[in-house]
């Protein structure tokens, strides 16, 4: 062999007792055949085998492995982003003239894929009361071939009946999907409670260091595997085994993160409640929220995300008291090991049950820092804010 042929053959080398702990990151577009009758008969090596780099890699297929123990699925998917698992699940689902049921708690986007890409092509979707239970069954009709839930909702909290919702579901010919970030396979397990879909963005707890963006659909039933399968290869959507590699290191400080996060969260969210300038604090474990009985009875706890209503103050003041935060970052998405605040706005999201609320929701996310760091924090913030609502008319 010539300098040049040699320099793009790697020469083979013994993996004889290289056992390490790490799963190597395999990276391919290509992936050659050992002759001419392996590549004429490859497709029978079916969705399981190796053909194309964009369909799997050692590296993908371990993470899609572990999460499908985690969930106890039969097999999951690996996207590029949870909106692009969600967007996957619902391509795969809905055919012209069909229709899917949306929680008004779901991540926005949601709401704006259904309005904007599925209405333009005709599919229909009704926004319902995400606390609606059984009574999900007025809205499916026979065009219904999907009922979405994100449980707890996106910043506001509410948790699901998923038993109610799935079971009635069912009965009537809708598939259930749920969006099940917030609590990762470690806290609910969707797929037990009845749900056909269990989707994740794994950018948040599994990625876990705020560098990555993936998502994931665990299923049980292989005839949904292959419509989601279908619809990837269609659309030309893998993922990269970079970004697996980064989750597959991610998942596995998960548990002693989630573990943390929760506990310190659940803390703040109890003291958080007696400061004045709070009106409300949204967390599922408080007996307040909506749907707190569901919480108790399906999760094994909570994660580190919930979110502190405020009263009134003026916009300027929350900007103010916001940019003098220290060790909370300010910016969007959440499980990371930093801590991170996030002024919401949910009044002209909500369409089956209005927010009535005034007040600036802020969405916190709790990281690894000293929860001493966190607490003083917070309590910059709302002095800052308690002075600005003294100085308010009427106060
Ligand atoms: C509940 C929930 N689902 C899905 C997503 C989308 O994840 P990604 O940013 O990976 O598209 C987010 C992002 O914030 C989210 O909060």
């Amino acid at each position: 062999m010539r300098d040049l042929s040699r320099c793009v053959h790697h020469p083979a080398v013994s993996h004889e007792g290289f056992s390490s702990l790490a799963v190597p990151t395999y990276r391919a577009s290509t992936i050659v055949f050992p002759d001419a009758h392996s590549y004429a008969d490859r497709r029978l090596r079916g969705p399981d085998g190796y053909s194309y780099g964009l369909h799997g890699t050692p590296t993908t297929r371990t993470l899609e492995a572990q999460l499908s123990a985690l969930h106890r699925a039969e097999r999951t998917v690996l996207l590029p982003s949870g909106q692009a698992a969600i967007t996957t699940i619902f391509l795969a689902m809905l055919m012209p003239g069909d229709k899917v049921l949306i929680p008004d708690t779901a991540y926005p986007p949601v709401r704006g894929f259904c309005m904007n890409y599925l209405a333009p092509r005709g599919i229909q979707h009704a926004v319902y009361d995400p606390m609606i239970g059984t009574g999900i069954a007025a809205l499916i009709d026979a065009s219904t071939k999907l009922v979405w839930l994100e449980s707890p909702g996106s910043t506001t909290m509410e948790v699901q009946d998923m038993r109610a919702i799935t079971t009635t579901a069912h009965a009537r010919g809708a598939a259930t999907g749920c969006d099940n970030t917030w609590a990762t396979p470690l806290l609910l397990k969707p797929l037990d409670h009845g749900c056909d879909f269990a989707m994740e963005a794994l950018t948040k707890y599994v990625g876990g260091h705020s560098d990555l963006l993936l998502g994931s659909v665990s299923v049980r039933n292989l005839r949904l595997w292959q419509a989601l399968k279908d619809v990837m290869r269609m659309l030309g959507i893998g993922v990269s085994p970079d970004e697996a590699a980064l989750a597959l290191r991610g998942i596995e400080t998960m548990g002693v993160r989630l573990a943390h996060a929760g506990r310190v969260g659940m803390e703040f969210a109890q003291r958080l409640e007696a400061v004045p300038v709070v009106e409300r604090v949204l967390h599922p474990a408080l007996p307040n929220c909506p749907g707190h009985e569901f919480f108790l009875r399906d999760f094994a706890g909570p994660s580190g995300v919930f979110s502190v209503l405020l009263k009134p103050v003026s916009a300027a003041a929350l900007n103010s008291a916001l940019s003098s935060m220290k060790t909370f970052g300010i910016g969007a998405s959440w499980g990371g090991t930093r801590s991170l605040v996030a002024p919401m706005s949910v009044k002209s999201d909500r369409v089956a049950v209005p927010w009535k609320a005034d007040g600036a929701i802020l969405r916190l996310s709790v990281g690894l820092e000293d929860p001493e760091d966190l607490w003083a924090d917070l309590m910059t913030l709302f002095e800052r804010l308690a002075l600005d609502a003294a100085a308010q008319p009427g106060a």
